[in-house]
């Protein structure tokens, strides 16, 4: 039985980033046929967008250098989309080339990580950003913007709101459809997400990418609905991180998400016992149980 709470939207889409966030951060190197039956079991569980690899350099993530085999072999199923993370035009090129229609393009709200991520200055980013999403947006394909860093940063401490805000603007300028706002090392907290989305002129056009290091992604999550965001980022079973940010832990976990609205009676067209047999096997080929509670709660039977 549902107890919706006031102020809160009626629908939310869960935009999965496992397979990329989750499994970019794995010290195992995953088989591809194993990443092609997670995406294909996370379009079975309901998902309408999985964020399926990354077209980055492949000596900076080894992980997901399988990316061109890896689309290659996904079951597209109509209905559902699958984006792709691509940094520069080279890593654009190889997505055309495989009729990838969606990317996701990375940005840093602080100089730091702009610098240890994308081998960028804050400034430069934007150099190799707008080319690749002009070139993009030319042939057809949408743009999603991450910027990371947005709450804190491991080498910068507390990120100013007008810095992310910048940063961030810019990045819609440029066309992107959707602003994913990242706490990369899940150190916000409700009321400062409540403020960052509180100074962005088009909420509307906002995401929320929490990953949970101090248990704070589902409280932050939703501060964020109550501020009009609909679309929330999450990883299958809670897995994740940034190769280039020790300090991230997994991302918010599905289930944990999906157990929450579904309580609060928000539609997400998600099956929660496809999800958390997934996790279940996916924790089993990975060697280590989910972090995320509700697997942990439901696995047992
Ligand atoms: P660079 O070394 O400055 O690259 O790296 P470059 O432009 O100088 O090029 C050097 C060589 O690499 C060239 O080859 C390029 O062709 C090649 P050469 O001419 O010397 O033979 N190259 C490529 N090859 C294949 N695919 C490519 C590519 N690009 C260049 N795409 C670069 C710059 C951006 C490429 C590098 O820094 C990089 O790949 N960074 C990605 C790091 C990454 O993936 N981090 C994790 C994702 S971000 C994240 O997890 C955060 C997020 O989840 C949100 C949050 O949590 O906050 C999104
Ligand atoms: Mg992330």
């Amino acid at each position: 039985m549902p107890y919706p709470m006031e102020g809160l939207p009626h629908q939310v889409t869960i935009y999965e980033v496992g397979p990329r966030d989750g499994l970019q951060n794995e010290s195992a190197v995953i088989p591809v046929e194993v990443k092609a039956e997670l995406i294909d079991r996370l379009a079975d569980a309901g998902h309408k967008v999985i964020e399926a690899t990354s077209f980055v350099h492949p000596k900076w993530v080894p992980q997901l250098a399988d990316a061109d085999e890896l689309l290659t072999r996904l079951h597209r199923r109509p209905g559902v989309r699958y984006p792709v993370l691509v940094p520069n035009l080279r890593g654009l090129d190889r997505a055309l080339d495989l009729g990838v229609d969606e990317i996701a393009i990375f940005a840093s709200a602080t100089e730091t990580f702009a610098a240890k991520n994308l081998n960028r200055s804050l400034e430069s980013q934007f150099e190799m950003f707008e080319p690749v999403v002009a070139r993009a947006l030319d042939n057809g394909v949408r743009v999603r913007a991450y910027v990371s860093m947005c709450f804190g940063d491991p080498w910068e401490g507390p990120t100013p709101i007008a810095q992310v805000v910048a940063v961030g603007e810019r990045l819609l300028g440029l066309g992107c459809y959707e602003l994913s706002l990242g706490d990369t090392i899940g150190v916000g907290t409700p009321g400062h997400v409540t403020a960052l989305i509180g100074a962005f002129r088009t909420p509307e056009r906002l995401a929320v990418h929490f990953h949970d290091t101090y248990g704070q992604a589902l409280s932050n999550t939703l501060a964020a609905l109550r501020c009009g965001v609909t679309t929330i980022d999450a990883s299958t079973g809670g897995i994740g991180g940034c190769p280039y940010a020790e300090s991230a832990t997994g991302n918010l976990a599905t289930e944990d998400l999906v157990w929450m609205l579904r309580g609060l009676g928000i539609e997400t067209g998600l099956d929660l016992g496809k999800l958390v047999s997934t996790s279940t096997w996916l924790a089993e080929l990975l060697g280590r149980p989910s972090p995320s509670r509700v697997v942990q709660a439901l696995s047992k039977g």
